[in-house]
């Protein structure tokens, strides 16, 4: 690896903060969002301009393979959560509150909060839940820590919700939703990201917040617009969520180039000379020559 350069950086952007994201609301511009989890994917995150990257535990999936975010822990958090920021250090980083991190005690939220902000150097941290978290927000954002609040589909209590579907699909439940946003801005959420609830409620909690509204399956009327970069990008086949839009194949384009290396190994068209270090004839006579004396 000692040849490997990282990707250039974009020098001339200027770092995000909580009041760009203001101002983009304030303005009516879309806020990009998009999740990663490694060092490259965030450098060319960061280059194009994107203005939040989510450390999102959904690295659990993306990354690790587990079932579900439910195993991912603070230490895998802070470890992704410091790659990613040296990767983008314009965007506004966010790390994700991984299960059990903050649910236990408003103490262990604040300290856990503060272990991303202190060795990660994230921007803001985020975390799942209505009304029943004001305490942990507010303790959290008197720490000087941004909190990010999620309301909706929230994966950490998928067994509480009965499954992976929609949310706020009647009056009772969009009620409910349109009165947890209210509180988490009360409490001192500098945004609120939704997942998979119909744009109409989604429309109705964006027009009546003073904070950026984010979306993941929430519509087109809130303030900007979050994806997992790996299901963006095609990086796993089969199923993939209603609202995820594919923009490439990942998938099918690493499954090529790995069968063209594997073909180039075996019938030795890799490496050429084009990859080789060079020995002159003189040395390369000179070591033939002390080899036969030996
Ligand atoms: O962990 C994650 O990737 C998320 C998504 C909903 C954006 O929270």
């Amino acid at each position: 690896m000692s040849t490997w350069t990282a990707p250039t950086q974009a020098s001339t952007r200027k770092k995000v903060t909580i009041h760009t994201l203001m101002e983009k609301k304030a303005r009516g511009e879309k806020i990009t969002f998009i999740t990663a989890y490694d060092f490259p994917t965030a450098a060319i995150e960061d280059k194009v301009g994107i203005d939040i990257i989510l450390v999102g535990d959904s690295l659990g999936m993306c990354v690790y393979g587990f079932d579900s975010t439910l195993p991912v822990t603070m230490d895998m958090m802070v470890n992704h959560s410091r790659a990613v920021r040296k990767g983008a250090p314009n965007c506004f980083v966010i790390g994700d509150m991984p299960y059990m991190s903050y649910q236990v005690s408003v103490e262990q939220a604040v300290a856990n909060a503060g272990r991303l902000m202190q060795e990660a150097g994230v921007d803001g941290v985020k975390l799942e839940g209505g009304i029943e978290m004001v305490d942990r927000i507010s303790a959290i954002t008197k720490a000087g820590i941004p909190v990010m609040g999620h309301l909706g589909l929230t994966p950490q209590s998928v067994a509480m919700l009965g499954g992976f579907k929609a949310q706020g699909r009647d009056v009772s439940a969009a009620i409910k939703l349109i009165e947890d946003a209210k509180a988490l801005e009360e409490a001192g959420c500098v945004s609120v990201l939704l997942e998979a609830i119909p744009a109409e409620v989604a429309q109705i909690i964006t027009e009546r917040a003073r904070i950026p509204i984010l979306s993941i399956g929430a519509g087109p009327y809130c303030d900007g617009q979050v994806l997992v970069v790996h299901d963006l990008l095609g990086f796993f086949g089969g199923h993939v969520a209603k609202f995820v839009k594919q923009y490439a194949n990942m998938n099918e384009y690493i499954e090529k180039a790995l069968l063209e290396y594997k073909a180039d190994v075996e019938n030795v068209a890799f490496p050429g000379p084009e990859h080789c270090y060079k020995i002159s004839e003189e040395e390369l006579a000179k070591l033939r020559k002390a080899l036969e004396e030996n």
